[in-house]
């Protein structure tokens, strides 16, 4: 029987996943399935519940659901305790585990794919909710040489980093959190967008002139061409990235915890890129 997986949200019509995985499956010549699968904004837990009946191996998750996913699984990943939220569900012998791929994807797209070492660098990550959350640990865990978080309400970037400061890693990194106010004057290597802002065609309150020369401007979402934070960073000498390869990196690491083999994400983003 083929081995069942599949992104569950809502919304998910819009979810590139399927195609994604599909593309790893066609190059490692691992027989799997993978669908989309809609739940209800209250249905979540019976939507993996069905599935795990069906036959389901393991699922990735997307908004809204992030969350519960970390509260139904049995065991969850350190990197998902440090998320506080899972995007990766295994199921085996009736027990769910939970995982977090989201920052590891983003590590490995700036420094593997875009060439871009992290290490004593000065990283500047904006927004403070669910997606700077994911993202945080992993970004420390390459050991820049700054963290400053910076949130539209200050006070939630300030409990994100005091949360921050237990990790080893800081001892190494100078990690702070505050509006975006106190950030004039300074520079970042690497400014990265985790708020919504760009969703709603938004930009935060950045002061100009906190790109470093040489640095990069990495907006997490994609699809939404240059958003109003990327054209904010365009000019001087700044490299844009956006989401799409994390998306891409963090479904390949899914890949390989479920297969136990890591697919090559280069042909997969090129394609994704060209449509
Ligand atoms: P997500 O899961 O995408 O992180 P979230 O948890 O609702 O969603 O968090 C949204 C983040 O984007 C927050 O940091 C929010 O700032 P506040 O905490 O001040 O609400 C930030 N955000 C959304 N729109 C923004 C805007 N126009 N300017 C600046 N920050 C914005």
């Amino acid at each position: 029987m083929t081995d069942r997986y599949a992104v569950i949200g809502n919304p998910v019509a819009h979810s590139k996943s399927p195609q994604i995985h599909a593309a790893f499956a066609r190059q490692t010549a691992q027989k799997i399935e993978y669908t989309r699968l809609l739940a209800p904004l209250d249905g979540f837990r019976a939507a993996v519940e069905t599935f795990i009946a069906e036959g389901g191996r393991g699922a990735n998750v997307t908004v809204p659901f992030k969350l519960d996913a970390f509260d139904l699984a049995h065991e969850v990943s350190p990197r998902a305790k440090d998320a506080r939220a899972a995007n990766f569900l295994r199921f085996e012998a009736g027990r769910i585990y939970a995982d977090n791929t989201d920052g590891a994807g983003l590590v490995r797209d700036i420094t593997v794919n875009l060439g871009f070492p992290i290490e004593d660098r000065r990283v500047l990550l904006m927004g403070a909710g669910g997606a700077a959350q994911g993202v945080a640990v992993p970004l420390l865990g390459q050991r820049p040489a700054i963290l400053a978080i910076a949130n539209r309400t200050p006070d939630k970037a300030l409990r994100l980093a005091e949360g921050l400061r237990h990790h080893v890693a800081a001892t190494h990194t100078v990690v702070s959190g505050s509006g975006y106010g106190e950030l004039a004057g300074r520079h970042f290597d690497l400014v990265i967008n985790a708020t919504s802002s760009s969703l709603t065609g938004e930009l935060p309150p950045l002061p100009p002139g906190i790109f470093a020369v040489g640095s990069m401007a990495y907006d997490l979402v994609y699809g939404k061409g240059v958003t109003p934070f990327l054209a904010f960073a365009r000019g001087g000498a700044v490299r844009l990235a956006d989401g799409l390869g994390m998306l891409v990196e963090q479904a390949a690491e899914s890949f390989l915890l479920w297969r136990g083999v890591r697919p090559d994400t280069r042909p997969v983003i090129e394609a994704l890129r060209a449509e």
